[in-house]
């Protein structure tokens, strides 16, 4: 059987003032479509049910999650987290419940918060990877061809030669995060691919993987199994949780495992990362400028304006982000887009 994993745990800071602690970006409305969360769940729903889709998220979104997420995901597949402990752990909880409910499977692996524009070249890349992982014990991988040295990428080395059946090549190397030199050394050896952050294997095989590379996280959440799907559920995870290593699945596992293997995608990918993201998802108008709500410009050019309720007037301006909520308000020039976090950060300091 096929199932899905929704990762829907992170914080997301970079699209302040529209995200909040409370209200991270997969649960915003950035496409004026729905939800990036429910996208997902519709972009795959054609190979894998939403009955046999799984959420994981952290109990403080749960209020948020019931109210945004579609009604055709089974309530006993929502996972809540008592804390957020990175992707690995929550990769391995819903492999242990799915272990618990079904025995074995394959279990494909989504970040909630991206954008595809072309669909159905995403779905028959995820029909390639689901077929590989079904007829071998790799860790499979989506690979992007990098456009530009983002540190805040995996990247993936393969082998042209060595090709894995007719779509997929062995990996070589595996690197989260490398810093910048790396980086544009990466994209200039034409040898590297980002890694999408989306995984196909299976649950046993998965499962594995952590008993041998994260052990401790394995065997602290092993404890869990016997109460798993009972009332006490809740309350040994929030016992549990905090002992867990806080690792991401990319350096926990990805990085460490030798039988890793990548099946390049080619289908409009974005992670919508910060304000200035959103050029990808939506075409610019004649002036360059991307737009929700209510604008009038005079010579405004290539801006981001976002508003939510009041009219936005710009008067000659250029490359900046006007985001506009009911209680606070974002001007800043595209090249900072990254630098909103900060604003977070500091207003975690002094509220
Ligand atoms: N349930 C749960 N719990 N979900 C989580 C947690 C957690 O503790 N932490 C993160 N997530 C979710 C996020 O909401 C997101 O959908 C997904 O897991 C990935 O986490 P990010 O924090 O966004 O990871 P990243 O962007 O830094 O890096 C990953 O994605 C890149 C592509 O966008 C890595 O896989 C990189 O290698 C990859 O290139
Ligand atoms: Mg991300």
């Amino acid at each position: 059987e096929v199932f899905s994993l929704i990762m829907a745990g992170g914080g997301g800071t970079r699209f302040w003032p529209l995200s909040r602690h409370a209200m991270p970006k997969q649960f915003l409305n950035i496409s004026g479509n729905d939800t990036l969360i429910n996208e997902t769940i519709d972009r795959i729903s054609s190979v894998i049910s939403p009955s046999k889709t799984f959420v994981v998220t952290n109990k403080n979104q749960q209020a948020v999650l019931e109210q945004v997420l579609r009604d055709d995901i089974p309530k006993e597949n929502v996972l809540y987290e008592p804390i957020g402990r990175n992707t690995a752990a929550c990769i391995a909880y819903a492999a242990l419940v799915i272990k618990k409910r079904y025995g074995d499977g394959i279990l494909a692996v989504f970040p909630s918060d991206h954008y595809v524009t072309d669909r159905d070249g995403f779905v028959l890349v995820l029909k390639r990877c689901l077929e590989i992982a079904a007829s071998t014990d790799s860790l499979v991988t989506i690979g992007i061809q990098p456009t530009f040295p983002a540190t805040g990428y995996g990247y993936i080395r393969y082998d042209a030669s060595v090709p894995v059946g007719d779509w997929a090549y062995r990996v070589e190397e595996f690197v989260e995060k490398p810093n910048f030199e790396k980086a544009k050394a990466y994209v200039r050896s034409g040898k590297y691919l980002w890694n999408s952050g989306m995984f196909v294997w299976k649950v046993s095989v998965i499962l594995e993987n952590f008993r041998r590379f994260l052990p401790r996280l394995y065997n602290k959440l092993a404890e869990l199994e016997p109460y798993l799907d009972t009332p006490q559920e809740e309350e040994v995870l929030a016992r549990i949780y905090p002992q867990l290593p806080d690792i991401s699945i990319d350096y926990g596992i990805l990085e460490r495992s030798d039988d890793v293997v990548v099946v390049p995608g080619d289908f409009g990918w974005n992670d919508v990362g910060s304000w200035d993201a959103l050029g990808a998802i939506f075409p610019p108008d004649e002036q360059g400028n991307i737009v929700r709500g209510q604008h009038v410009g005079l010579n405004t050019r290539d801006c981001v304006i976002y508003g939510n309720g009041r009219l936005i007037a710009t008067i000659n301006v250029k490359d900046l982000i006007i985001v506009e909520t009911p209680d606070a308000l974002l001007v800043c020039p595209k090249a900072n887009a990254q630098d909103v976090k900060l604003i977070v950060e500091r207003l975690k300091e002094n509220p």
